[in-house]
């Protein structure tokens, strides 16, 4: 991305796992490590955007600049994002939510004797498509995470959370995805679509954020 090609424009990016309780010592939780995220929250920063980072638990320097707003649960995920992303011109949502957490928070640690071979979930909201909901809305990009049909569930994704683009990785293959320093992104956008190629995070999320602009420039047209 060019320098101050995002000068002045609001942007919210989700980051990192999110962590659900299950009792005071466990919790459920997944594979991302943020380094997406925050390589996006640093492009955006170097486009001259004002960026808030609403970061699930890492352990990554936050860029300097950036406001960070750091929550565990997906629930506290919801309402940071919705209470920022009223006042921005872009949500991207790079977090990987969980999308159930333990029905209960056990107040004391569960024990080996308890009966645990169930854990009751309840389903989380989805964070992505109230922020598509909103009057008025952001201009919303979604990441989509799969380990067959890609193409398929990203398409699906794009419509049914009524995103703006979508940028689907692999995961759980050699390279890229979760943790790796490295991924690829298929990029969907309605009518459209571009192939970003292996590279390291931060080039990706360069690459990234400049088809972004590219589409907030034609939502606002100047
Ligand atoms: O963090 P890293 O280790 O660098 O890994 C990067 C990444 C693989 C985590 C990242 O590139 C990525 O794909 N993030 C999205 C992971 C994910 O949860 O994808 P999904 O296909 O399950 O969800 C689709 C979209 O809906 C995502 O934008 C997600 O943020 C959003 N969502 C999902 C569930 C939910 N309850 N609320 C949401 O907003």
């Amino acid at each position: 991305t060019q320098p101050g090609v995002l000068a002045g424009v609001n942007i919210v990016i989700s980051a990192g796992p999110t962590r659900e309780p299950l009792d005071p010592v466990r919790y459920i939780t997944n594979r991302s490590s943020g380094k997406m995220g925050y390589a996006l929250a640093a492009a955006a920063l170097s486009s001259g955007a004002n960026v808030t980072l609403v970061s699930g638990p890492v352990s990554l320097p936050v860029p300097a600049g950036a406001k960070l707003i750091p929550v565990e649960t997906a629930l506290q995920m919801y309402d940071a994002v919705i209470t920022h992303s009223r006042t921005a011109d872009i949500y991207i949502g790079a977090a990987a939510v969980a999308d159930y957490r333990p029905q209960q928070l056990a107040e004391r640690k569960i024990k080996k004797g308890d009966d645990t071979s169930n854990i009751p979930l309840a389903k989380n909201p989805d964070i992505i498509t109230a922020v598509a909901n909103l009057q008025p809305k952001p201009l919303v990009v979604g990441f989509a995470a799969e380990t067959d049909d890609l193409e398929n569930y990203a398409k699906h994704k794009l419509q049914s959370k009524n995103l703006d683009l979508i940028a689907a990785n692999w995961v759980g293959q050699t390279e890229g995805g979760f943790e790796s320093d490295r991924n690829a992104l298929q990029v969907f956008w309605p009518g459209g679509q571009q192939i970003l190629p292996m590279t390291d995070k931060n080039t990706l999320a360069a690459q990234l954020l400049k088809l972004i602009a590219e589409k907030l420039h034609e939502k606002n047209p100047v």
